[in-house]
């Protein structure tokens, strides 16, 4: 399963939408005919609503993905959903270490990289999302950070054409504060160069690099024209068909 090398513009809809408000989300979405744009889209609703998005948008060429997944296969994890079980219904994308799931849950670089072998094992992309806190960035510490994450998230990692790597400020993540763009620019160079440093040439070809936090449309094109960004993932303005539209066909 290779990665397509068109941009990705995927939303993240963390604990967001009921039912009724997706059905009207796809009504408009199709009409608008932006599934055939020059982009990849994919979509991350919460896991009740995964298997309704794959009926209503997987035939257009979505993708529908996961916001995260446990670390084991199957076990005594109550509350818990694993890869396989995402594989099995139909999911493309499983994201794994944002930003919200490491301060809430306590999840740890180790414990992200299980869960990112085990979405691999299970032939679906991986998306590893990183990022510093603005206590990090005040203390000149962003980089060292971003690359320990990178690092211990990509443990063992062998092919990487099915992963791709969100660069997340945990300051800029629902806050409206962008950093600048070279400052953007700077960081995803250092994560290309980070890989293919560590993992060769082909693996710093293969893998995508997003940028994520306070993505809207106003913002979107500029920051795709940067250097070695090969996507978006959007919280906030992924909820608003509109905003996703014009952020898709940015
Ligand atoms: P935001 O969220 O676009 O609302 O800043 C991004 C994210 O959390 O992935």
């Amino acid at each position: 399963m290779l990665k397509s090398k068109k941009p990705l513009i995927a939303g993240n809809w963390k604990m967001n939408k009921n039912l009724e408000e997706i059905s009207k989300f796809v009504d408009v979405f199709l009409k608008s005919g932006v599934e055939n744009n020059k982009k990849d889209v994919l979509i991350c609703p919460s896991y009740l609503h995964i298997e309704f998005l794959i009926k209503k948008l997987k035939p257009y060429g979505v993708k529908i993905g996961a916001q995260n997944c446990h670390f084991r296969e199957k076990g005594p994890f109550t509350g818990e959903v694993s890869a396989p079980m995402f594989k099995e219904i139909g999911v493309d994308y499983v994201m794994v270490g944002h930003s919200e799931c490491r301060t809430l849950r306590n999840e740890s670089n180790e414990n992200i990289n299980l869960k990112l072998l085990n979405v691999l094992k299970n032939t679906m992309h991986v998306v590893l999302c990183v990022g510093e806190t603005l206590e990090e960035r005040k203390n000149f510490r962003a980089l060292d950070i971003i690359l320990n994450q990178i690092m211990i998230g990509l443990n063992n990692v062998k092919n990487f054409d099915e992963v791709f790597i969100a660069y997340e400020p945990v300051w800029a993540i629902g806050s409206g504060k962008l950093p600048d763009l070279e400052d953007i620019k700077n960081i995803m160079k250092n994560i290309r160069d980070f890989v293919r440093k560590k993992y060769g040439i082909r693996a710093a070809d293969e893998i995508g690099i997003l940028y994520g936090g306070s993505v809207d449309s106003c913002n979107s094109s500029k920051i795709l024209s940067i250097k070695n960004v090969d996507g978006l993932l959007v919280g906030s303005a992924s909820l608003n068909i509109k905003e996703f539209i014009k952020i898709i066909k940015s």
